[in-house]
């Protein structure tokens, strides 16, 4: 199966516009970034792809919790072939806006993964840390294919070996909130995504 998606380099950089819609977290002030329209739009575009490059297997979809919950519910809802759901979490930045460098597993995935095509659902790759332990960790099981998708990239954050099939948005190396993403567990429940405000 041949990935259709254009590879990370070629997609469209993300820059932030000015705007006066702006939220308060924690004592931080973030610009909207990324409007909920525009996010659905890019959903069901990866969706459509997904459904496609899968259209002659039953794929099963790792969702990696807390922050990909709001993204893998509309992904999967884009999918309009046959999928299934499971879900792994594992140690994240905790309330800080910086890695810790370090990452756990903290709750596996249960469905049986062997010979089965394994999509990863991240809702973002910064360092890409994270992910790179999570295609190890789920290569274990020996899946036939494991692939990842993240609706947010950061480029100039991450590691240049790691390859992702499908991105979203290539972002700047700014803090993100809303749609599923927090700030010390706050502002997941916001419907556009917001980004740290520098100035
Ligand atoms: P990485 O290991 O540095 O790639 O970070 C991955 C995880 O850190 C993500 O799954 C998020 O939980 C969290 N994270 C990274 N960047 C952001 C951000 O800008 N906003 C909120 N969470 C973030």
């Amino acid at each position: 199966m041949a990935s259709n998606m254009p590879a990370t380099r070629d997609l469209l950089e993300t820059p932030v516009q000015p705007t006066d819609a702006a939220v308060t977290v924690q004592g931080e002030r973030f610009r909207r970034y990324l409007s909920a329209e525009r996010i659905k739009k890019r959903v069901a575009e990866m969706g459509k792809t997904i459904a496609r490059d899968y259209a002659t297997t039953t794929p099963i979809l790792v969702s990696v919790l807390n922050g990909a919950f709001m993204y893998t519910a509309d992904l999967m809802r884009a999918i309009d072939t046959d999928c299934e759901i499971d879900f792994i979490k594992l140690s994240s930045y905790g309330d800080e806006k910086v890695s810790s460098g370090e990452v756990r597993e903290l709750k596996s995935v249960d469905a049986e993964l062997e010979g089965r095509d394994v999509l990863v659902v991240e809702d973002i790759v910064d360092t890409g840390l994270s992910m790179e332990f999570m295609k190890r960790r789920l290569a274990e099981y020996n899946p036939a294919s494991l692939r990842v998708s993240t609706l947010l990239h950061k480029p100039t954050a991450t590691e240049p070996d790691l390859t992702l099939d499908y991105v979203g948005f290539r972002i700047p190396d700014l803090f993100v909130i809303g749609y599923g993403l927090d700030y010390g567990q706050l502002a997941r429940n916001l419907s556009d995504i917001y980004i740290l405000d520098e100035g």
